[in-house]
């Protein structure tokens, strides 16, 4: 046995990461054997809890939430994480920070596997280091494609925005969807999330793939191998597929997937996922339509907006631009009735942790990348301006005011793509979701809607 010297005041660090190990250790076993021995226990538990407390209220609905998008109704359950507005999201009870210090590591890695964290979202438990390597290797044997997919996406015009390419192949994936035979076959619907289980692990496995093809097709004339060496994990074969051969980025592709995968529930892609998939549509139509969400610009493609927006600032007003100049640069948007990409969420009313991490990440790898210096010096200069207009709740910025200057750091600069690496990512967390929902036998979702007559003569009763 090592003994390891800690210095007294690492000491509280290290007694904080011990206890959060030991509190979310995993059982041993395979992903599978460990949901399934779950699965009961919170059926159970979320039956009971519904027998004594189902008709307490936990919140109201004002005209102004039906009229907001539904801002702040609390009308979704998720089980995978939870977004505090001031402290941002933890994946079942773990910070970002806290999952960077506890989920298991590539060999010579610093940052956690996505593995790891899907493990974590379906089950709350962090695995072993064996646990997660498992799940390398499964996903590995599970994502070859089918030959019609592979000839879909190789017909696909380059013009074809990549998310759209990406919808349209998960959708025809699902011919293989063997929750949707189940089905057809008839199975029992306390089995339901067994094969929502099986498809949502063939998918995930398979997203790499399908990402990969789509970059190669669109941006490389079709050149290059799309094979999966199964000795890699998943981060390090999808990085090697897009055709970069560097630590540093893999190192990249594995923290952005693991803080892109899940949001909680109300977010625009993750609760399509559930409604979709609450019609019992199988994983890959219900995944599908979530990725036609993330492709709003409001939401996943804010991440390609904000590139395109700062190309737009150095093109008129140099690679260099003064304090003053990006200030008139951020009024000008603001006035010509856009927003300011990246900035604002719905939820968050702070920084995003899934901005800092990867602003911490910059400091430590590309301190001095001059794209990353204007990235931090327009973090100094918008929040001060939206705060100043009056309306805008949250002026910090969210996770996508940074992903894109760490990729084009590393020679991913093809912006109109970004989403893509989003909807990898998101596959972890709304499908582990879906999974549960399954579990749980959650009905269709069916929320009653009013007209504005009809809501008119509704609050007569209350004034
Ligand atoms: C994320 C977002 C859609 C949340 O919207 P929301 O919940 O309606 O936000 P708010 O309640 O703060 O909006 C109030 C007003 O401020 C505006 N606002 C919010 N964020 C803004 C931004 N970044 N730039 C300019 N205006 C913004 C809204 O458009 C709204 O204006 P309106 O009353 O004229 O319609 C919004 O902040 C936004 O558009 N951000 C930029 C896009 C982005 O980064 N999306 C990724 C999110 S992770």
């Amino acid at each position: 046995m090592a003994l390891i010297r800690v210095p007294a005041s690492k000491l509280p660090e290290l007694q904080k990461t011990l206890i959060t190990c030991v509190r979310y250790i995993s059982a041993d076993g395979s992903l599978r054997d460990v949901l399934a021995a779950k699965i009961p226990k919170e059926q159970e538990r979320v039956k009971s809890f519904r027998k004594e407390y189902g008709n307490t209220k936990v919140g109201e609905v004002t005209v102004d939430m039906m009229y907001g998008g539904m801002r702040g109704i609390k009308g979704l359950v998720c089980e995978t994480s939870v977004l505090d507005p001031e402290e941002g999201i933890r994946f079942r009870g773990l910070s970002i920070p806290e999952c960077q210090q506890v989920l298991p590591k590539a060999e010579g890695g610093a940052e956690p596997l996505p593995e790891g964290l899907f493990w974590l979202l379906l089950t709350g438990d962090v695995p072993t280091k064996a646990q997660a390597a498992s799940l390398s290797k499964e996903w590995a044997e599970r994502a070859a494609l089918p030959q019609h997919v592979s000839a879909m996406l190789n017909n696909f015009p380059t013009t074809l925005h990549p998310m759209s390419q990406l919808s349209c192949a998960v959708t025809a994936l699902n011919h293989d969807s063997k929750f949707m035979k189940a089905y057809a076959d008839g199975v029992h619907k306390t089995k339901y999330w067994e094969y929502a289980y099986e498809d949502s692990m063939d998918l995930i496995a398979k997203l790499p793939v399908v990402a990969a093809t789509i970059y190669r097709n669109t941006y490389k004339g079709g050149k290059g191998s799309v094979t999966i060496d199964p000795k890699l994990d998943w981060s390090a074969n999808f990085a090697k597929m897009l055709g970069f051969d560097n630590k540093e980025f893999t190192e990249l592709m594995r923290l952005y997937l693991t803080i892109h995968s899940d949001h909680e529930g109300g977010n625009v892609s993750a609760h399509t996922v559930h409604l979709v998939s609450s019609a019992l549509s199988d994983p890959y139509l219900s995944f599908a339509a979530g990725m036609n969400g993330l492709a709003g610009p409001l939401h996943g493609l804010a991440n390609q907006e904000v590139l395109v927006w700062i190309m737009k600032l150095q093109q008129q007003v140099g690679k260099n631009p003064s304090e003053q100049e990006l200030k008139d640069f951020i009024w000008k948007t603001l006035k010509s009735g856009q927003v300011v990409p990246g900035y604002g969420h719905a939820v968050l009313r702070k920084t995003d942790p899934r901005y800092t991490c990867q602003r911490e990440f910059a400091l430590k790898h590309l301190p001095d990348d001059p794209l990353f210096k204007l990235v931090s010096s327009i973090y100094k200069v918008v929040p001060p301006i939206l705060t100043e207009t009056g309306k805008v709740k949250n002026p910090w910025p969210n996770v996508d005011a940074h992903s894109g200057v760490l990729l084009q750091y590393y020679g991913l600069k093809e912006m109109n793509y970004y989403t893509v690496l989003f909807g990898v990512s998101r596959a972890l967390g709304v499908l582990a979701s879906l999974i549960w929902d399954r579990a749980l036998g959650l009905p269709i979702e069916r929320p009653k809607s009013l007209s504005t007559d009809a809501l008119m003569k509704a609050v007569k009763k209350y004034t």
